[in-house]
């Protein structure tokens, strides 16, 4: 799959510079996205670079969600963005489903993908299981929509946490066969952009899973709406070994749990491990857990309370969903019309 992008030489230097991501909708906002993705979203939207930022709720579907949650938890992860720092004059933000090109151009991409890559997505393994003759036909092609995101924008940059780089690989190669198969240079490479010390925030009960909405133990994650103490008690149990902290990340080797800890304080205090280990190495976990958790309350604390504040007015929010939804319908549709153009589709002008 690498080799087709790679030998696809249309030069990104042609598109406009436009960042895409989104996130869905299907649960809260976990520590994980706030540090791996939103946080990454406000820095580039504050660089002048325009920015697109989406509620997935039609990925949120391919596996069950009750209505009346899907749509709570589309106003809340909205109400997330705004209160983490997205500003809706600055950055398109709205709701895939009301911008019916998604689905459309994840139509002629469903018609461009193979089967094969599809079988290789380690997400859809593991969200499948072993009941993968359950699983929707929606999960499995989950990743052509999700190219169809992107590249209905032009994107040229897709900020994500670690777990989406296979996503984004596809999305690469998508637009690489397209763009071969019809003989043109219309779709960008499309670069992901997976950068800081939290690009995969760990399950504070197990260090060698990543820390996620739809973990059954709530004691896995921090979500953005829990209050102080229950932040506090997460962190206090959170799994660790028996060592004190080293001084040098490469005493963090084989500790994956305290690695994880590290790595958090080190995001939220915009510092580097080195940093952060300079000034906690030595220390117990008895003592450095409770300065994780102020830190966190700290941070997270004015952030779910302007969320909660959001949430009283499900009218503003549904406003701000549908501008950007206009907004974003504006780059897409002339996209789209070229596209099917290209694909040699009968439109009426
Ligand atoms: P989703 O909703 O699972 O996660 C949203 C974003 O949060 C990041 N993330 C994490 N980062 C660090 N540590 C973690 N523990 C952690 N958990 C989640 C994810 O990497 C992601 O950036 N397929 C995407 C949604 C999507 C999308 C797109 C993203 C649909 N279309 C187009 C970018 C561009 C997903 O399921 O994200």
């Amino acid at each position: 799959m690498e080799d087709a992008a790679q030998s696809q030489s249309t030069p990104n230097a042609a598109f406009t510079p436009r960042v895409f991501s989104g996130i869905q909708p299907s649960g809260g906002l976990t520590l994980g996205n706030y540090l791996g993705a939103i946080r990454r979203f406000v820095d580039m939207q504050e660089s002048g670079v325009q920015t697109i930022y989406c509620v997935v709720d039609m990925h949120a579907i391919t596996v069950w969600q009750e209505p009346q949650a899907l749509l709570r938890q589309t106003r809340e992860l909205t109400a997330g963005y705004i209160a983490a720092g997205l500003d809706p004059e600055k950055s398109i933000l709205f709701n895939q489903s009301q911008v019916a090109e998604h689905a459309q151009l994840a139509w002629i991409f469903n018609c461009v993908v193979r089967m094969g890559w599809m079988k290789r997505m380690t997400q859809f393994k593991d969200k499948a299981g072993k009941n993968a003759e359950e699983a929707s036909l929606g999960l499995f092609g989950y990743p052509a929509l999700m190219a169809a995101d992107i590249l209905a924008y032009h994107a040229t940059h897709v900020p994500v946490g670690e777990d989406q780089k296979q996503h984004l690989e596809l999305t690469r190669n998508t637009a690489a066969k397209f763009n071969h198969d019809y003989g043109v240079d219309f779709f960008p490479m499309t670069e992901p952009v997976i950068e800081g010390t939290a690009t995969r925030v760990m399950s504070l009960r197990d260090g060698s899973k990543k820390m996620s909405k739809s973990d059954p133990s709530d004691a896995s994650r921090i979500n953005m709406t829990d209050d102080a103490d229950t932040i506090a008690r997460k962190i206090r149990k959170a799994r660790t070994d028996p060592d004190p902290l080293p001084s040098e990340d490469k005493g963090l080797e084989d500790r994956a749990e305290a690695r994880n800890l590290v790595n958090i304080y080190a995001a939220l205090s915009d510092a580097t491990v080195e940093d952060v280990l300079r000034d906690v190495g030595g220390k117990q976990f008895s003592e450095f857990k409770p300065m994780l958790a102020d830190l966190a309350v700290a941070k997270l604390a004015p952030i779910s309370k302007e969320m909660a504040r959001l949430m009283e007015q499900p009218d503003e929010i549904d406003r701000v969903l549908g501008r950007g939804a206009n907004r974003a319908r504006e780059i897409a549709a002339p996209i789209l019309h070229r596209t099917y153009d290209i694909v040699g589709m009968l439109r009426s002008t």
